[in-house]
């Protein structure tokens, strides 16, 4: 992973590490070479336990204690103290349903529709001198939209007096939130949080993962749901490999291309509205969303536009890459990347920029929305602390105990992430 600078001439060819975590063939799967479970696999004997408010990808600096403050669902409050905008507001409402409801069974039912979590009986007692407030302190105004530039580094800081979160810019304020978000864990039926103070910052700007939504079409509110797990990662790309030869679930210009690519052209379509809806999601949640438009595909609703092939004389139905002799398909592509570029408007800025970090990469063949998740989550979890952590970070029973909550606290927040770390329990599993 070189630091020296490297022009870039399409973000196909711009990330430096890909890391290819899923293996498509189906026998592969058992040595699939993921970093968590390669590393942990020896320690899948041992009773290890789940760690109790230990947030992942771990901090730069992280200097918890064992001093315990209780908080109070009904009085505490973000408090913004300097800048604030909508996106920070939209993320105290989030970061509170996390904190709170989502740990309390008189909130609403736990959103995991097919593993059920016994909820706690929260009491709201003062228990401490803790006075039920987290300052924010965001020393800029809010940037729109997140950049490989953008700083997301922040300092968060919890003790009786006085307890903040301070960053440069929105996206600090985002990542120090989910991190205080992890701090909190239910002790004795209260919310628990250890005195504790953090100074983070990335490893890396780009901490990716790709997602294909042309092998299997990926139903919006799976995207959506994803593009939630990754900020619970501080992950921050998603590398959209939105076509391919198998559908076109694009909308553009040229109907026909969804609609005679797509596998279902009402149904397994992406319109404009779909495509803005996600780049908006993912926007508040500090992730860019690159896309990536494979061009030999566009064959199916574009006459004459791949290469005939021939056996003998005769055209045999398959076709090669685009047929350079017809200068209407130099046209064709010119008004449809102008197309694309009005639908993504981030993509072009950021072919420019230079790109430091990696992707967690999931073949699409076998993964639809029944299994996306379970498939990518906690294993590109390991990914996502390799690229946010600091490189020393290797403690392998750390680790463990670490993605072991984790994943726990995924499963519980919707995420059906998979027992990736061997066997084990999350607590709040309730057996039916
Ligand atoms: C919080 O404090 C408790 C009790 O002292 C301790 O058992 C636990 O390990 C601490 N948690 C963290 C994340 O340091």
């Amino acid at each position: 992973m070189a630091k020296n600078n490297m022009p870039v001439v399409s973000f196909l060819f711009t990330l430096i590490v890909v890391v290819f975590l899923f293996s498509h063939s189906v026998h592969c799967n058992r040595n699939r070479n993921y970093a968590a479970s390669s590393f942990l696999s020896s320690y899948d004997a041992q009773e290890v336990g789940l760690s109790k408010g230990s947030p992942w990808p771990l901090p730069r600096i992280f200097q918890p204690s064992s001093e315990i403050y209780f908080l109070d669902k009904l009085k505490f409050e973000f408090v913004p103290r300097s800048y604030k905008c909508d996106l920070m507001i939209d993320a105290f409402n989030r970061y509170y349903k996390l904190i709170f409801d989502l740990n309390d069974v008189s909130s609403a039912n736990s959103p995991n529709s097919r593993l059920i979590f016994k909820s706690h009986k929260i009491r709201n007692e003062q228990m401490s001198s803790y006075n039920n407030i987290l300052n924010v302190i965001l020393m800029n105004p809010c940037e729109n939209a997140i950049t490989l530039k953008s700083d997301e580094s922040y300092v968060l800081n919890v003790d009786t007096k006085n307890s903040y979160l301070e960053a440069k810019s929105i996206w600090g304020i985002l990542r120090g939130l989910e991190t205080f978000s992890q701090l909190v864990y239910v002790q004795n039926s209260q919310f628990a949080v250890n005195r504790t103070y953090i100074k983070d910052q990335p490893r890396f700007s780009w901490r990716g993962v790709l997602l294909d939504s042309s092998r299997h079409f990926l139903p919006v509110q799976t995207i959506l749901k994803f593009l939630d797990a990754m900020a619970y990662n501080k992950m921050n790309v998603f590398h959209w490999h939105i076509v391919d030869d198998q559908s076109f679930p694009f909308q553009s210009v040229f109907p026909r291309l969804s609609q005679m690519g797509a596998y279902r052209p009402y149904t397994h379509v992406y319109s404009r509205q779909d495509v803005a809806q996600i780049l908006e999601y993912a926007r508040v949640r500090g992730v860019r969303v690159v896309p990536e438009f494979d061009t030999p595909v566009l064959g199916k609703g574009q006459m004459y536009l791949l290469t005939q092939c021939f056996s003998g004389n005769q055209p045999n139905g398959n076709f090669g890459p685009i047929d350079p002799s017809r200068n209407e398909n130099f046209n064709f592509l010119q008004e449809f990347f102008k197309d694309v570029a009005s639908a993504f408007p981030d993509s072009n800025a950021q072919q420019k920029s230079l790109v430091l970090g990696g992707e967690a990469c999931l073949w699409g063949e076998y993964v639809d929305s029944t299994n996306v998740h379970s498939r990518l989550w906690p294993s590109a979890s390991a990914v996502a602390e390799r690229l946010w952590s600091d490189e020393s970070v290797r403690d392998i029973a750390d680790a463990d105990r670490r993605l072991r909550e984790h994943r726990c606290r995924m499963l519980r927040r919707g995420i059906m992430a998979e027992p990736g770390t061997g066997p084990g329990f999350c607590e709040e599993e309730m057996v039916l």
